[in-house]
């Protein structure tokens, strides 16, 4: 297949659209970033439209590098078409864009002029844009747009009689723009296939779809696969009424479907966020790839394939890997009742907080029951629960205080069902000396494994900075785990096993 030729009318489309239309150096930022993006052709404005946008082109045109396409747009009038040449045809490959509707409707409600006429105009129009950019620059090019092509479908053979004398004329690109959506993709792309078998090989066909349907990614990516190469695409899918045909969901599309895509994609989250500051246009929620809700999972099964799969290429419930856009790849897991234990799990764990998957069974039930009342609950709202079920079990023992005697001598102070213990203990350190002064008092017990975690961000604002996670061996050869937080790292430790003792010691 013949790669995919990005044609980017942010510029022209978005920006007539705009509430306010960008100045000459917002237009200038935005053209940057379209070559960090490697687009093939910008359309970079309508000159005859205001001296802010002629001024616009001349200065765009300045900026071009040497393959790209400069095009601005010109109805199908000399004075229009006379201002794209005087604002871009010093650019390396200038394009002038015409065009006029063809469509029965169109022509006879709007313009109010017969199709003889209409199919004059656009041959004449073509002709004097040829003639005269070429005139001063030998790579000028000359495209020709059908406006309405979609409401075309009951005079389609008028429509390419008059394309292939359009195509005589000079125009070297044949736009068929859908300016409203109204049909289904398959019936418009029926009418691109007929136009594309009528003209010769040489000539490109160039789809511009409007999304009023919602359905102008489907219609640009099927029209690209039945010989479609210029796709013209908007950032952010802006453009008038519901916008043009959104130029990552394309770009994207296309990369997944096996073509070999021509766009930096990797800079398009980076650039969707500038373009949605600059439109003052937000991202809406659901929003497809750059929305914020795209990578976010809230069912329990679809956190649980999201978590098993978040490493891989492929995702269970994901179209990309987020790093594919520039995005970051932090797949949202957010909890709420519908959510399950992997979700729990992962948040704990994620927050920095050691956690068994037990445990997160354990407490699903708990924290679901508070997510039925408030919704989705945030991490430090599910953390509590941790904290509640997990760290501050209560049972018979109480620890209340523990002091270095000298070298490895230690005092251990606790109560037991209320009855004070004051008890020494030694060992290799406080953990060692701890469990030595415990068996002393008459409760023995083996570690099997230990850690201490430093806790980067106290979540809970209790002011700790360790964690210790502990494994003692029951009577029956069960592990029991043990887990404090402290200031203090020998207090975590020891804590951590009055943790563990609290949880067979009721
Ligand atoms: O939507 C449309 O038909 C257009 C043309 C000017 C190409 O924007
Ligand atoms: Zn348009």
């Amino acid at each position: 297949m013949i790669k995919p030729f990005f044609y980017d009318i942010t510029l022209r489309d978005g920006n007539q659209s705009l509430k306010k239309p960008w100045q000459l150096s917002e237009k200038c930022t935005i053209f940057e970033k379209l070559h960090e993006l490697n687009v093939q052709a910008i359309e970079v404005g309508f000159p005859a439209s205001s001296h802010m946008d002629f001024e616009a082109c001349v200065k765009l045109a300045d900026m071009a590098w040497d393959n790209l396409v400069v095009s601005a747009l010109a109805r199908s009038v000399q004075s229009d078409i006379d201002s794209v040449i005087n604002s871009i045809a010093h650019a390396n490959i200038p394009r002038v864009h015409t065009f006029l509707t063809l469509s029965p409707f169109h022509m006879q409600y709007v313009l109010n002029k017969t199709p003889q006429y209409c199919a004059q105009r656009a041959i004449e129009a073509v002709n004097y844009a040829y003639k005269s950019i070429r005139k001063v620059n030998k790579n000028a090019q000359v495209q020709f747009s059908v406006e309405h092509f979609g409401d075309c479908l009951e005079n389609i053979d008028f429509v390419i009689a008059t394309l292939k004398k359009v195509v005589q004329a000079g125009a070297c690109v044949i736009n068929l723009p859908n300016t409203v959506e109204r049909t289904r993709p398959a019936t418009f792309i029926s009418l691109v296939e007929r136009v594309k078998n009528a003209l010769p090989d040489d000539v490109i066909i160039s789809l511009h779809n409007h999304n009023d349907l919602g359905m102008a990614t489907a219609t640009t990516v099927e029209g690209y696969f039945a010989g479609a190469v210029q796709l013209e695409c908007c950032l952010n899918g802006l453009g008038e009424r519901a916008g043009n045909t959104d130029f990552a969901q394309v770009a994207v599309a296309l990369h997944n479907n096996g073509i070999d895509v021509p766009i930096n994609l990797e800079k398009i989250y980076e650039v969707s966020m500038i373009i949605s500051q600059m439109s003052k246009i937000k991202i809406y929620e659901k929003a497809p790839l750059v929305g914020p809700e795209a990578l976010a999972h809230r069912s329990g099964i679809h956190q649980d394939g999201a978590i098993k799969t978040k490493d891989m290429d492929f995702g269970a419930y994901r179209p990309i890997k987020p790093t594919l856009i520039g995005r970051d790849d932090d797949e949202k897991i957010g909890f709420t009742s519908q959510s399950g234990k992997t979700a729990v799990f992962e948040i704990i764990n994620n927050a920095g907080y050691p956690i068994t998957i037990d445990e997160a069974v354990r407490l699903t039930p708990i924290i679901k029951a508070i997510s039925e009342k408030k919704g989705e609950l945030g991490v430090e709202e599910i953390l509590q629960v941790y904290y509640k079920e997990i760290l501050d079990v209560s049972g018979a023992f109480e620890f209340v205080f523990f002091k270095l005697i000298s070298g490895e001598k230690f005092e251990l102070g606790f109560k037991f069902k209320g009855e004070q213990k004051q008890v020494m203990g030694s060992g290799n350190g406080p953990l060692d000396a701890c469990l030595d002064a415990l068996k002393n008092a008459g409760f023995p017990r083996k570690l099997s494994f230990y850690k201490q975690y430093a806790l980067n961000e106290d979540k809970m604002g209790s002011g700790a900075t360790a964690m210790s996670v502990i494994h003692l061996i029951g009577k029956n050869g069960e592990e029991i785990i043990g887990r404090a937080i402290d200031q203090n790292t020998a207090r975590a430790n020891v804590r951590a096993i009055f943790n563990a003792l609290n949880q067979v010691y009721k």
